[in-house]
C-alpha cells in the first residue's frame, strides 16, 4: 500500500541553488511523457507503475499525459490503456478511478517502421493531445527501447523538430523537452563518446537525463549524506584509518529471459561500469563546494579519473554453474534459454583498484558482482585499520578485532558500525558487536528508485543522473578488461563466486566479508 508520507527522491536537505538564496522552487504544471519503448518490459514493471503511484500521491499533476511508443501497428489508445491497466498496481484506488486516470490520460503512437513520416505524425499526435488537453508543451522523451535504437531514435527526434524546447507562441513563455535515456549508455569507451556526441547534436546537456537506477536508491543518496553530514566518519574516512574498501553487488538471480542481452553485456558491462562505478565515485569522492548536481559530478568523475588503469592480474571474471540457490536447484548459465553453449560470458566479476588520490593511497578498493550468488545484497564495507599497538595478544590477533563499517545498500538497508567491547565478567574476553541502524525499524517504506528519478525529470533536477563526463570517465576505467580476452573461471550457483576472487584478496591481506548477521 502507498504511503503518502515520504516525498520520493530528493537526496534530503540537499536543495539546488537558487532555494538556498531564499527564493522557491520552480513548481511544475502537467507534462506529456512519451515512452519510446511503452510495451515493453521495463516501461510495464517500472515506469508506468511509477508515474501511477506519482500521480496517486499527488508528486505530479493529475492531468501529466502518457503517450506510449512502440513499432507495434496493431496497438491503439484502447489497447495500450489494458497494457496500462494490467501494469500498475491499484494502490488503493478503486476500478472507477483508475478508468477515468487512464482513459483521459494515456495514449499510443506507433511508429510503424521508424521513418522520418512516423516521427512526423508523432510530433502532430503529441501537439493535438497537447491541444485537445489545453496542456502546456513540456514534454520528457523516455528512451525504454533496445540499446541499438538510441541512436536512430535520437537523431528521428531532432528532424521532426521534437528536441529542442518549445517556446510559446508570444516568444515569451519557455516550455522545456527532456531526454531520459536507459542504460546500458554504449556498449564501451568509443560508443558512450559517439553516442554523447550525437546527443549533443541533437539536445543540450541541461536536457539530457541518463538513467542509473542505483542513484535512485534512498540508501545510494544517503552515502553523500552519511559521509558529508557527520564529521565522525568524515575525519576517519582516508588512508591513514582506512585499511581497505570492499563493495558487493551480489544477486540471487539469474539473466531472467535477457540472454540475448547479457550474452553481448556480461557483468562487467551490465553491473561494474555503472552501478558499481557510481558506488567507487560516492565513497572515493571529495567533499563538493555546494551539493548541486555539478558540484558532485565534478568530484565523482575526478574520483572516477584517479583510479589507476586496472591490470589483468587484478581481475577475477567467473562464470556460474548448476547449484543451489535457497534450496532449489538452478541451471548454469549455459543453460540457460538463449546462452550459447560454449558461451565465455562473464556472469561475475571482481577488481582490486587503486586510487591514485591524497586520500586514498595505497587503499585497496575491492568491487566484485555476481549473478546466482549466495545471497543478495549490495554493501560496502569499510575496514579500519588496527590498533597500532595490540595489547591483548592472548585473547586473539587484531584481525579479528578490527573496527569495520557495512553500508548496506539493499535488502536490509541500514549499517552497522562494528566495534569490540570487553564482555562482562572474568577472564577477559572481548567480542566484536555492531551498533546499527536500519531503515525499516524507523521509516515505513522506501521509494521505489524509478518514482524518485521520474520525479527528478520533471523537476529539472540532474543531480541523481549520470552526466556525459562520468560515463565516459567510468568506460575508460574498465575499459581494460573489456577485450575477452581474459579467463574465466566456473562458480556454483548459489556461491559467493569462483575461489580466485578469494585468492584476489588474501594476496592483499583481506578477506571478502560477506556474512552480515545481527546479534
Ligand atoms: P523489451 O524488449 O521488453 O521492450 C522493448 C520495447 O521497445 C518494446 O515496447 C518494443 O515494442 C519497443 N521497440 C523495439 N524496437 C523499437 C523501435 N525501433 N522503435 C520503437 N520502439 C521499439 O526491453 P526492456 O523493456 O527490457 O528494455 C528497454 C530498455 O531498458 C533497454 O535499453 C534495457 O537495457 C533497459 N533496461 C531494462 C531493464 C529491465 O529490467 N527490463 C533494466 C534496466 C535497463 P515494438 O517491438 O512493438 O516496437
Ligand atoms: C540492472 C541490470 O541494471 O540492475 C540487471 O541490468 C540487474 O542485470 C539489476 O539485475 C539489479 O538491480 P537491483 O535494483 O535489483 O539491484
Amino acid at each position: 500500500m502507498a504511503t503518502k508520507a515520504a516525498r520520493p527522491g530528493r537526496m534530503r536537505g540537499v536543495e539546488p541553488r537558487d532555494e538556498r538564496n531564499g527564493q522557491t522552487r520552480q513548481t511544475h504544471g502537467p507534462c506529456t511523457f512519451v515512452v519510446f519503448g511503452g510495451t515493453g518490459d521495463l516501461a510495464k514493471r517500472k515506469i508506468l507503475p511509477a508515474l501511477s503511484r506519482l500521480r496517486l500521491e499527488g508528486f505530479i499533476d493529475d492531468d501529466c499525459t502518457i503517450i506510449g511508443v512502440a513499432r507495434d501497428t496493431g496497438m491503439d489508445d484502447v489497447k495500450y490503456r489494458d497494457v496500462v491497466r494490467q501494469a500498475i498496481e491499484d494502490d488503493g484506488m478503486s476500478p472507477k478511478e483508475i478508468d477515468r486516470w487512464i482513459e483521459t490520460t494515456v495514449f499510443f503512437q506507433s511508429i510503424g517502421k521508424s521513418a522520418p513520416e512516423d516521427f512526423a505524425a508523432l510530433a502532430s499526435r503529441i501537439e493535438a493531445v497537447e491541444r485537445e488537453r489545453q496542456q502546456p508543451p513540456n514534454r520528457v522523451f523516455y528512451l525504454a527501447l533496445p540499446p541499438n535504437v538510441f541512436p536512430a531514435t535520437i537523431e528521428a527526434l531532432a528532424h521532426a523538430g521534437l528536441s529542442r524546447n518549445v517556446t510559446g507562441p508570444d516568444n515569451g513563455t519557455k516550455y522545456w523537452t527532456r531526454l531520459v535515456i536507459e542504460k546500458p549508455f554504449g556498449h564501451d569507451l568509443q560508443s558512450a563518446i559517439a553516442l554523447n556526441q550525437l546527443i549533443h547534436r541533437c539536445f543540450d546537456e541541461s536536457q539530457v537525463y541518463r538513467i542509473d537506477h542505483y542513484l535512485g536508491k534512498e540508501t545510494v543518496q544517503n552515502l553523500l549524506i552519511f559521509r558529508f553530514a557527520n564529521s565522525v566518519f568524515e575525519s576517519l574516512w582516508n588512508r591513514d584509518h582506512v585499511e581497505s574498501v570492499q563493495i558487493t553487488v551480489a544477486e540471487e538471480l539469474g539473466v531472467e529471459g535477457r540472454a540475448p542481452y547479457y550474452e553481448q553485456s556480461g557483468a562487467v558491462r551490465d553491473i561494474l561500469q555503472n552501478h558499481g562505478a557510481q558506488l567507487i565515485a560516492l565513497v572515493a569522492m571529495e567533499v563538493p563546494a555546494m551539493m548541486n548536481a555539478e558540484f558532485i559530478r565534478q568530484e565523482k568523475v575526478k574520483a572516477l579519473r584517479s583510479v589507476r588503469a586496472i591490470t589483468p592480474k587484478n581481475v577475477v571474471l567467473g562464470q556460474y554453474t548448476h547449484g543451489e540457490i535457497n534450496d532449489h536447484s538452478v541451471p548454469g548459465y549455459r543453460e540457460e534459454p538463449g546462452v550459447a553453449a560454449t558461451s565465455r560470458t562473464e556472469t561475475f566479476a571482481a577488481v582490486r583498484l587503486e586510487i591514485d588520490s591524497w586520500r586514498w593511497q595505497g587503499v585497496p578498493f575491492f568491487l566484485r558482482t555476481g549473478k546466482r550468488m549466495k545471497k543478495r545484497v549490495t554493501e560496502i564495507v569499510v575496514k579500519f585499520r588496527r590498533p597500532p599497538v595490540w595489547m591483548f595478544t592472548p585473547l586473539g590477533a587484531p584481525d579479528l578485532h578490527r573496527n569495520a563499517l557495512r553500508l548496506t545498500i539493499q535488502p536490509d538497508e541500514g549499517f552497522a558500525l562494528y566495534f569490540h567491547i570487553k564482555a562482562p565478567g572474568k577472564p577477559l574476553k572481548l567480542e566484536r558487536l555492531p551498533l546499527d541502524f536500519f531503515y525499516k525499524e524507523r521509516f515505513t517504506e522506501l521509494p521505489e528508485a524509478y518514482q524518485t528519478l521520474l520525479l527528478d525529470v520533471i523537476d529539472g533536477d540532474q543531480t541523481l543522473f549520470v552526466h556525459a563526463d562520468e560515463v565516459e570517465a567510468a568506460w575508460r576505467l574498465f575499459s581494460p578488461i573489456l577485450d575477452n580476452t581474459l579467463a574465466v573461471s566456473f562458480y556454483a550457483a548459489g556461491s559467493w563466486g569462483p575461489k580466485e576472487s578469494d585468492d584476489l584478496l588474501q594476496r592483499s591481506g583481506q578477506k571478502w566479508s560477506n556474512e552480515y548477521r545481527r546479534e
